[in-house]
């Protein structure tokens, strides 16, 4: 087992029933209510783990949300306040989400306006959640297409990071995570990304060391630059493009997975990078290699490409009407603030034709 802190969350590392968790609610939750959220993927394989080995959650009231993007809206935020408030929950009481990254952004985002702020800890069990959504305090639910538009900085007491839940998962839900994991790599870390860049994800198990390397690149990237001023920027490599893929499919039929979305921003942003001599062809034929090796890409066509602006405009780095990006300048290397012209953003969305 290992810990650390991140800004003001305390980060465990190891098996839940080892970590300490029964000890810490006993000395510290005995006499309080406890909520345990969860979406109907997390009720079903992984909820039984929790209530069954770890003391003092035998009484928890759990909150059930339908699973599913689609859900990460204010009218479900509103009757889980509304639930919370039935039960008589108080500020000192505690909010556990345990599941995947909308369960952490929108648990994260209930608790804290709950009352002004109630107790919270984060128990992720996807892959995703454990490297990316889980560390660094943002907190967030959709409004209409515009992801996570609505939200707060708000940190969990704790996160307990336990990799064995990701033997819950299916195959596609650790694919989502991977594409986090590229980013992080391609950002802050060449060796990893050549690690990482020759490795199967779907045929093979993601070894421990490398979820906590990952998780580690953020960690350290969020203590740098909390409330995203500067150098946390890094980590929307991928997501201007890949938040407005997802935005535009949100609700329709064809709805995309956040992890798949950002690997269609990843390939797009790269090209960005290319289009302006940031990256070498070779640079960039590797991240394209990477990406369609594991990821099952949607062809698009003109018309979808062309509403993919109007929701760029509502990404939240944009300033002065003009569109930044992340970009590479290398494998390893992230540089945030980059300005770019709208016909460049057009010329690399080729690639997704
Ligand atoms: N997921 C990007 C960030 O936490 O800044």
């Amino acid at each position: 087992m290992s810990s650390f802190f991140n800004l003001q969350s305390e980060v465990i590392i190891g098996n839940l029933t080892q970590t300490g968790l029964s000890n810490w609610l006993n000395n510290h939750y005995a006499e309080c209510k406890k909520v345990i959220f969860v979406d109907s993927n997390t009720m079903e394989y992984c909820l039984p783990l929790l209530i069954n080995f770890i003391d003092g959650l035998e009484n928890a009231e759990i909150i059930e949300i339908p699973s599913g993007e689609e859900n990460k809206t204010m009218e479900i935020c509103f009757s889980v306040w509304e639930s919370l408030t039935e039960y008589e929950f108080t500020r000192s009481d505690l909010f556990i989400c345990l599941g995947g990254g909308m369960i952490c952004d929108m648990g994260g985002f209930i608790s804290s306006l709950y009352k002004r702020g109630m107790n919270c800890i984060y128990i992720p069990t996807s892959l995703l959640a454990m490297v990316d959504a889980s560390i660094g305090g943002k907190t967030g639910i959709d409004m209409g297409p515009y992801k996570n538009h609505l939200g707060v900085f708000s940190f969990p007491k704790k996160v307990y990071i336990d990799i064995d839940f990701l033997n819950t998962l299916p195959q596609r839900e650790i694919i989502n995570g991977w594409a986090e994991m590229l980013k992080h790599a391609l950002v802050a870390d060449a060796d990893h990304y050549t690690a990482l860049e020759n490795f199967d994800v779907k045929d093979s198990i993601i070894p421990l060391d490398w979820v906590e390397k990952s998780l580690m690149i953020k960690h350290e990237i969020v203590e740098s630059d909390p409330k995203e001023s500067g150098r946390r920027k890094l980590l929307n490599f991928g997501h201007t493009i890949g938040h407005a893929i997802e935005g535009v499919l949100l609700n329709s039929e064809h709805s995309m997975d956040h992890g798949l979305a950002v690997a269609h921003g990843i390939l797009v942003e790269a090209k960005i990078s290319r289009l302006l001599n940031r990256l070498t062809s070779e640079e960039f034929e590797r991240i394209e290699k990477s990406i369609t090796k594991t990821f099952e890409l949607r062809k698009f066509d003109e018309d979808f490409i062309s509403k993919l602006p109007l929701l760029m405009r509502q990404d939240k780095k944009r300033k002065d009407n003009k569109f930044r990006f992340t970009l590479l300048s290398g494998i390893g290397s992230g540089e945030i603030d980059v300005v770019v012209d709208e016909s460049v953003v057009f010329d690399a969305l080729q690639v997704l034709l």
